[in-house]
């Protein structure tokens, strides 16, 4: 049951924020998954992900909703707590919950409550132009930051769904300038999801902090996809940028393995993963 621990490796350094900035400098790819629980967490470090995203996801692959909307604060700190115990060397990343950042004081708050009693070491909230003063008060605050940008999954009721986002030239336009404002504002890694490639590389070449992306291109300084998608679990309509590495894997392990191996090579995501 604590193997997990057994498996601790001084000779594999923690993940930082400075080895995420030298990657992007030396063009050796960031690779990232969602994860939700401590033996999977474990899995997912000996697969020598970089960055393990606790997403607020888990609303829909672990509770089964249609949106993350219904997903708590106490949720994700149960589920980062989870992961955080069975995490060696992966940088770890959590979600800020739908409506639990409408003022810079409570993103504070629930910030360090990701921090203190869930063990992560970086917030990601979603973000436009509304979310720049919150974002320059947590960066004041000490907290890294990672703004999410294009398609915004706690915004669906409102965007009318999940779609392709920045595809026409002033969308396209906007969301460069947001991302730009952003990290001037603090943010210390941004991600993408759904957008096309061009948009994806325009905005990776712009900024100076590393870009994740998720339906964003081949161009992301890195990339990152929903575990359960990568395991082959998720049943229903898959979005276009799916990787299932599940068949011919063997088991778990093997598959997370090949998904970073195949992130590191530049063979994931390939043209049919991409948006136009
Ligand atoms: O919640 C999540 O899993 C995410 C990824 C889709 C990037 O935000």
């Amino acid at each position: 049951m604590y193997t997990h621990l057994q498996l601790r490796d001084s000779t594999r350094p923690p993940v930082s924020l400075a080895t995420l900035h030298k990657m992007k400098a030396e063009g050796e790819k960031i690779a990232s998954l969602t994860c939700y629980d401590a033996s999977f967490a474990a899995l997912v470090d000996e697969a020598d992900a970089d960055i393990v995203l606790v997403g607020d996801s888990l609303g829909m692959v672990i509770q089964g909703h249609d949106t993350t909307v219904p997903v708590t604060m106490d949720q994700m700190v149960y589920h980062c707590q989870s992961v955080a115990r069975g995490l060696h060397r992966p940088l770890l990343m959590a979600d800020l919950p739908f409506a639990s950042y409408p003022t810079r004081e409570l993103a504070l708050a629930n910030s360090v409550r990701l921090m203190q009693e869930g063990g992560a070491e970086v917030v990601k909230l979603e973000s436009g132009p509304s979310q720049i003063e919150v974002v320059e008060f947590l960066a004041g605050h000490d907290i890294a930051v990672c703004a999410h940008l294009g398609l915004k999954p706690q915004s669906v009721h409102k965007t009318g769904g999940f779609r392709v986002q920045g595809r026409e030239a002033d969308a396209a336009e906007r969301m460069l300038a947001a991302a730009r404002d952003l990290e001037s504002a603090g943010a210390d890694l941004i991600l993408l999801e759904c957008i096309p490639s061009e948009l994806g590389q325009r905005i990776t070449e712009a900024l100076r902090v590393p870009v994740i992306g998720i339906g964003a291109g081949p161009h992301t300084d890195g990339q990152i996809l929903v575990l359960y998608d990568v395991l082959g679990i998720t049943t229903g309509r898959k979005p276009r940028f799916v990787l299932d590495c599940m068949a011919g894997a063997g088991d778990n392990l093997g598959a997370m393995k090949r998904y970073v191996q195949a992130v590191k090579t530049g063979a994931y995501p390939a043209p049919e993963h991409c948006f136009s």
